[in-house]
Order: structure tokens, then sequence, then C-alpha cells
């Protein structure tokens, strides 16, 4: 879009450059109207700061984590001017005071073209839906910052957060603007949905750099679509605040990037374990004959959630009192049937003060809403009707609205809370007249405290991420022996550290299905691993296949639930007959057995970031070919998913990575020749059995299917496939303590190597505080014939070998002493 639409004035520019000053670990070009500075946060992270006047300050609710200097960086002159060296990056100030940033071997990663312009924006333009005769406020929130970046052309661009379409979105504009983009919004021409993530990784064979664009307010990124090799940077608040991410791997960025922002949380095993939920299960007994037939059937259950039914006339804080009369009564006969309650909290209170409704009484005395310019309050109806909305920008209002969950939720015994609503959506009608259209909220709407006023547009990209700051500290001070646990539907970058989430309101179509897999890809490589997207599709009706093949993927999501509007189709596991009944079974069980495997993949995230589903492209960087596979993905480093996601399909293809890969059923090498390099593979996908992938030298922990998390782990099963070397380590954990480093957490060290023609397998001793129940520990090595010879410390032993699986399993009483396995094959 050219500077004549979205500008409502002529923009202008910074004016000539006065001086470059240059810092130990800084340069700063100053011009007569701007300025930009470039300095070294922390190693591999740079900052670029580009403003009119001067640097805006920063803020209580800002993401940023401190970190510690990088005695490495330097400040030198060359000849294209002056650099700021960061070993893997250099950014780079021209003469002229232009960015240009480069890798260390002088290629350029991005180059600023022209000058950044400023002036006030024209709101109809910037790609949001607005209230009729809504204007943007005046001073520098309403003042757009631009700036232009040459890309290179060979780089295909992954992130930006919560999106819809492909892993690749260059030749997108993307907005950040947090928004109920319900249903017919998730297709993959869409723009944005619940989420603000603007972040985004630039990805070639051999090197990856990354950028956060850290501005709260309405942002876009115009990756390649005006002009395919420009990025534009669109941004209210009058000033471009650009992270860079030196990589030099997709891996290492995020590494970076969850260093700045945070680490995602570590869940209680029972998230991770399977959720049910549905809007319209509305009575408790409905509630607990549904765990209830998951018992029966002995189908695996580790929540149940508590859609808006629960409530009193859809008021938070409250239990409807005909419906749900014995809140702690209810929640102790799920906790009998070893499952856990998760209840939705909608951010909108009912405005019903003074009727002995204590949200509504103690958020106007305590004048905690959100206001009008006018100072009264503002007020939108959502599902309670007429609704005022906290303020949660402030620290008192997070305070007391986490205070509020004390006595309905956490003294009731709810486990977990799932925030909904949070973009934060209102609508300009109750839903009884029938005319509610969504109306958004007045741009000029205040929010923060009297010295940190702000308008809406910079924190409404924040206000699910607050809320769930609010709600995580209340869970961590009302329930501090416990994990808390926090499900959200809006997020901005900093979120992972406390929120899980999910995609919202999908439809129950195959192309949903189908998108997932680049959703949560991006979501992970955005910083927020702990994601899924609903089973089933929310909307509509999904048939029994769909829904069949959506529990066979679901296994994989880091988070796994399946829920669906009020007024569909049952969407049990069983109401789809006898068939599917034994498929989603079979993916509820992989699931579980999965587990051990997911806790250590957790552990890995809240330490380093990683996700766990990763693209191929992101586990093997520097094989060209692998990074346009983008609907098959790697969990944790062991195991290729390759899911079915079209009607009858019966075979699927995927670019197989470098190595040897082992299917996980039959144990039979797939594509044994030119193991070196990738290649096709034409997989078949019979209902029930999900093409899934061993990689070579896979160390992959199982556990043994469970009902639920709270019954432990009886076998833990290492399932092994060959390779000259190779290095894992399990963590286990008592799943619920909230200390992730303490005295709950073990740690088991494995090595495998081919020494001589045989197989070592080396377990180290456990180390760590975390003591597991009584269990066996069995090695089950996948290979082409059974092993001529089996020595489990120094003994020889006898393998069970299965020919159907190509396993030879040896089992001991798990006594978490370290071990050695030699294996002739
Ligand atoms: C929103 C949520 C959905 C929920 C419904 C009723 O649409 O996204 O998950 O079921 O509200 O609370």
């Amino acid at each position: 879009m050219d500077d004549t639409e979205v500008f409502a004035e002529p923009p202008r520019g910074p004016g000539a450059l006065r001086e470059l000053i240059t810092e130990e670990r800084a340069v700063e070009a100053v011009f007569e109207a701007a300025r930009t500075r470039a300095e070294s946060v922390a190693e591999g992270i740079a900052r670029v700061r580009i403003a009119e006047g001067g640097f805006a300050p920063s803020r209580s609710w800002d993401v940023l984590q401190p970190l510690p200097p990088d005695h490495g960086a330097s400040v030198r002159q060359d000849a294209g001017g002056t650099v700021l060296d960061l070993g893997g990056m250099r950014v780079a100030l021209s003469g002229e005071g232009r960015l240009r940033v480069e890798g260390r071997r002088a290629g350029v990663w991005l180059e600023q073209v022209g000058p950044p312009v400023w002036g006030r924006a024209r709101p109809e333009t910037l790609g949001i839906r607005l209230r009729q005769g809504d204007a943007l406020p005046p001073g520098r929130d309403g003042v757009l910052a631009r700036l232009q970046l040459a890309l290179d052309p060979a780089d295909r661009l992954w992130g930006f957060g919560q999106r819809t379409g492909g892993l690749d979105r260059r030749g997108r504009r993307l907005t950040n603007w947090t928004s109920d983009s319900f249903g017919v919004h998730h297709h993959r021409g869409s723009d944005n949905l619940y989420q603000a993530q603007p972040v985004f990784l630039a990805v070639q064979a051999g090197r990856a750099f990354g950028a956060f664009l850290h501005v709260s307010h309405l942002s876009r990124l115009d990756a390649g679509y005006t002009n395919p090799d420009r990025l534009g940077i669109d941004a209210l608040g009058g000033e471009i605040d650009l992270f860079l991410f030196a990589g030099p791997t997709p891996a290492a960025v995020v590494e970076q990037l969850t260093r700045l922002t945070g680490r995602p949380l570590l869940p209680p095993h029972w998230a991770l374990g399977f959720h049910q939920s549905r809007w319209g299960y509305d009575r408790a007994e409905q509630v607990l004959a549904v765990v209830d037939g998951f018992r029966d059937r002995d189908l695996p259950l580790d929540a149940v959630h508590l859609d808006i039914d629960y409530m009193r006339g859809f008021r938070s804080f409250t239990w409807d009192p005909v419906r749900f009369p014995d809140p702690r009564g209810f929640c102790t006969a799920v906790h009998e049937r070893g499952a856990r309650v998760v209840a939705i909290i909608d951010p909108g209170i009912k405005d019903d003060p003074g009727s002995g409704y204590r949200a509504a009484d103690e958020a106007l005395t305590g004048a905690h809403v959100l206001r009008n310019a006018d100072g009264s309050p503002f007020r939108g109806y959502v599902w309670p009707d007429r609704a005022l909305f906290p303020d949660f920008a402030r620290a008192e209002v997070r305070a007391w609205w986490g205070e509020m969950h004390r006595e309905s939720l956490v003294e009731a015994g709810v486990d977990g809370v799932w925030n909904d609503m949070n973009e934060p959506t209102a609508f300009d009608a109750p839903f009884s007249s029938g005319q509610a259209r969504d109306r958004p909220f007045p741009l000029a709407l205040r929010h923060g405290a009297e010295d940190e006023r702000a308008s809406h547009l910079e924190v409404r990209n924040l206000y699910g991420t607050l809320e769930g700051r609010a709600t995580f500290e209340a869970l961590a001070r009302l329930r501090p022996e416990r994990r808390p646990w926090v499900l959200t539907r809006s997020a901005g970058v900093g979120s992972q550290r406390t929120c899980a989430t999910w995609m919202g309101d999908n439809d129950s179509w195959w192309e949903h299905l189908a998108m997932s897999v680049p959703q949560l890809l991006s979501m992970g490589l955005s910083g927020s691993p702990h994601a899924g997207v609903d089973i089933g599709g929310f909307f509509e009706n999904a048939g029994a296949e769909l829904f069949a093949r959506w529990m066979e993927l679901g296994a994989f999501y880091p988070f796994m639930r399946d829920h669906t509007a009020q007024g569909t189709r049952a969407q049990e596991p069983w109401a789809f007959g006898a068939e599917v009944e034994t498929l989603a079974r079979r993916a509820l069980e992989l699931r579980y057995r999965l587990l051990p495997y997911l806790v250590t993949l957790a552990h890995e995230a809240a330490a380093t970031g990683a996700p766990l589903m990763r693209a191929l492209g992101y586990a093997f960087p520097d094989v060209e070919a692998t990074l346009d596979e983008e609907d098959a993905f790697l969990l944790g480093p062991w195991l290729l998913v390759a899911p079915a996601t079209r009607p009858r399909q019966r075979w699927r293809a995927v670019t197989l990575p470098p190595g040897a890969w082992r299917d996980f059923w039959s144990g039979r090498e797939v594509v044994p020749e030119r193991r070196d390099e990738a290649r096709p593979a034409l997989l078949p996908t019979p209902p029930g059995r999900p093409p899934l992938l061993l990689r070579q030298g896979a160390l992959l922990p199982l556990g043994d299917v469970r009902r639920s998390t709270a019954t432990p782990v009886s076998e833990l099963r290492l399932v092994v496939t060959p390779a000259t070397a190779s290095r894992y380590r399990l963590v286990e954990d008592d799943g619920l303590s909230p200390d992730a480093d303490g005295a709950g957490t073990a740690v088991t060290e494995m090595a495998l190597d081919r020494d001589e023609g045989a197989l070592r397998l080396e377990l180290q001793a456990r180390a760590g505080g975390f003591l597991p129940a009584p269990r066996t520990f069995t090695v089950e090595l996948r290979l082409d014939r059974p092993p001529d010879r089996v020595v489990l410390d120094g003994a020889d032993v006898s393998a069970a070998w299965d020919g159907e699986r190509h396993a030879a399993s040896v089992s001991w009483p798990d006594d978490g002493a370290g071990h050695e396995l030699l294996v002739s094959d």
C-alpha cells in the first residue's frame, strides 16, 4: 500500500543526518527529526529502534526479560559504515544512517530501502474493524511509522504467530491485532486471528535469522505482498522497535527469542493428557456422565472442561445454583474419577451491581474497569449481556482479578482456568435482540494507571497476555504446591510463560484439520509451543471419518482437546459408533504411551523454547528439500508424523530427511536407499495407524496406557533404533510441583554407540529427587532381524523377539541404577 493511501497527511522523513554516535556496544544515527539506534542486547540478540523525536518509555507490562550483556559485541568502522558486530550477525548503519543487517560471511540479510517516514494514519486503511466514526487518538498513538527493508529473494518467512495458511508466509500482509476471528475467518487467506505475535524467521538452507517487532500497538508486516523482495513494517505508536536474532539455525532463533521474551511454562502432566469439552454440557450430572463414559469404556481422560454453561447467567466466578448446585462436590466427584476440572472465565463482567454479584460490585467500586475517554466505565455486550471489562494493564487490577479466583474456583477444587473472549471481544447489542454484531472497542479507550495511561491501541494486543498473567499468578499464589495451568484464546508475545493456547473457533472441515499442522508449527516457531486446535472442529458437525482422523492427528498436538459448539452433534469419542470409538481409542492410547516423551519435551521447551512439534526444516536446517515440507512434522527429535488430512486417503507422500527412518508400527526401514540424502517416501495411511516414523538413533521413552496421568507409569519402554552415535536426556518429574529444576525432577542420560559391530546402550543412573513408582524398564530395539546376542551389565540375556514389529525387548525392574546393554545385531 503506498504512502498516499495510508497517511492522512504528507508523511515526514527523518531529515538530514546530524551525527553518528558510537558507544561500546551501540551505534546511533541522530537526524534532524529522528533517531536510529542499533545496540547489542545479549548474545545473539540486537535491537534496532527508529523513532521520530525520542524513544518511547518502557512500560510496566513489557515482556522483555533482563539479560546479561554480550561482552563479545563490539563496534567498529568499515567501508560500509559503522558496524555493530555480534559475531554471527552484523548490524550496520551506513554513512547516511541507513540500516543493514548481514551475516558473518557478508551475505546481506536485511537492508533499509529509503528513509523511514511518519505521519498520522487513516485508520480505515489499517486492516482492522473499526467502530463507525472511530478515530485514532491524538498524539503519538495515532502516528504510523513506516520502514521498508530489502529481503533476500531466497528466504522463506516462517512464524508470525497464530495464523492460517502455510508455513512460509512470504507474499502475505500480516496484521498484528487481536480479534475474535471465528470459523469462516480461518481460511488460508485470512489475516489476523485472536493473537498477535509480530515475530518471524527468515530461513534458507544453512542459515536462519529472526526478528521480533517489539510494538504492542497495531502493526503490520508486509512480507513481500506489495513488493516480493521487500519487507514493509508499519507500526502505530510512532516507533519501529525491532529485535534481531542471529540464528544461525531456526532452533537458535527460537532459543534467542524465548530467552528475550520468556520461556514456555512447564505444564502439569494432566494438561498433556486428553481433555474433553463441549459448549453445552450444562448440568453437573451430565459432565459426570461424560467422565463416566470414558471410565466405563476404559478410555484415557485427564481433564473435562466447563464452558460458560456452569455459570449463573454467564457471570464469571459464579456457579448456577440449580444446574451446578455443589461445585466442591462436583470437583471432588471428577477427581475421584481420576480427572481434572478446567473452568472457563470470560473477562466481560455482567454489569449488574447491587444484586449480590461481587465481581460487578468490586469492579465498579474499585474502579477496576476500562474507561471511555470521558472517564465513564466502558460497556459492551457479551454472553451475560451488558458487561464491564477489567483493565488488566494495571497491577492492582490483576491482583484483584486473581483474588476473584480464590473462593469460586480454587477453593471449589477447579484445577485449571480457560480464559476466553479476551481479545477482548464485545458486541453492540444483547444476543437476545438478534442484533448483536461484533463491535470493536473504541480506539481511544483509556487503559493503565494515572501515571501510565495508554490508549486501547497500545494495550489491546496484550489484553489476553495480561489476563493470563493475572490468572497464572493467582493460581501460583493460591495453590503454591501445584503448577498453575491456564489456557488462553488471545495472546501476544510473552504469553507462553503463563498460558497454553488453542486456535479458537475452527470449523469441522478437512481443510481446518490439514491447516492445523502449519498453524501449530508456526506457534512453536513464534515461541509458543503449548498450543492445540479443537479436535473435531468447533462450528458445524464433524463426520465420523473426519473426527477419527482428527483424533489421530491430535494425539501429537502439544495440547489435545475435543471441543465443539453448542447445538452441534455429540462429539465424544464414542458418539460416532463402534468403529470410530476403536480408532479414537487407538489415538488416545498412543497419546498416553507418548507421555514420558511429551514430558521430556515440555522440559526442553521450558529450558530452551524448543517446540514440541517441529517443522522438518527446523530439525534439518541445512537440507533444502525439507524446508518446504509443511504438512508433516517431527514430534521432538525422534518421531516423524505424516498425517492423513483428506477423506478416504490411502497414501501420502512425504520428504524423508537424510538418515534411516523406520516405520513405528512394523519396525521396517522405509526407503533404505540413498540414506544420506533427502528422498521421497509414499506411506500408506490406514485408519488407526498414522504414518509415524522413527529416526535413526531414536531413544524414545514411552509409557504404558493409563486411564489418566494420576496413575503412575508401570512400564517405561525405551524404543531404540540403530545408529553410530546418539544421545538423549530423559526428564521425569512428579507432574505437579511447580519447581521445574527442583527436588521433583529426575534426569537419565543415555548414550547409544556402535562399537565394533555391536550396539552399546549406556543408561546412566537416574539423577535428581524424583522417585518414580515401582516399574519395569524395558529396552525395545527395532532391528531388521533378531539380535545374535544381547548382554546386559556383562551377563547374556535373551531378548523377546516380535517379528511383526521387528522388536527385540529386554526388561528389568527399574532400580534407577546405571546399566549397559550390548547388542550384536
Ligand atoms: C467462544 C470460544 C469457544 C466457547 C464459546 C462459548 O466461541 O472460542 O471455545 O465454547 O465461546 O463459551
